[in-house]
C-alpha cells in the first residue's frame, strides 16, 4: 500500500525563502543546509505578502516549490 502525498499547507510570511528540494531537511519546507552532496540546491524565492502557500511534497509538481495538483496522479 503506497502512502498518499499531500502538499504542506503553511501561512507564509514575507521575506526571502529557501525551500528544501533534497528532502533531507529537519525543518521542512525550509532548507537547513543538509543538501551538500545530494546534487540539489534550495529553491530560493521572495514572498512579497503574507499568504497561504501549498508546498509540493510528492516531487511531481511542474511549478516547484508549489503544489500544482500532480499528487492526485501519484
Ligand atoms: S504535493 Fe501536490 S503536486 Fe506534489
Amino acid at each position: 500500500m503506497s502512502e498518499k502525498k499531500e502538499p504542506l499547507v503553511i501561512q507564509e510570511t514575507p521575506g526571502e525563502k529557501h525551500y528544501c528540494t533534497c528532502k533531507n531537511t529537519s525543518t521542512p519546507p525550509y532548507c537547513d543546509g543538509s543538501h551538500p552532496g545530494t546534487g540539489c540546491e534550495p529553491h530560493k524565492m521572495t514572498i512579497e505578502t503574507e499568504q497561504e502557500v501549498k508546498i509540493c511534497t510528492c516531487g511531481f509538481s511542474a511549478n516547484t516549490p508549489f503544489c500544482d495538483g500532480s499528487h492526485y496522479n501519484c
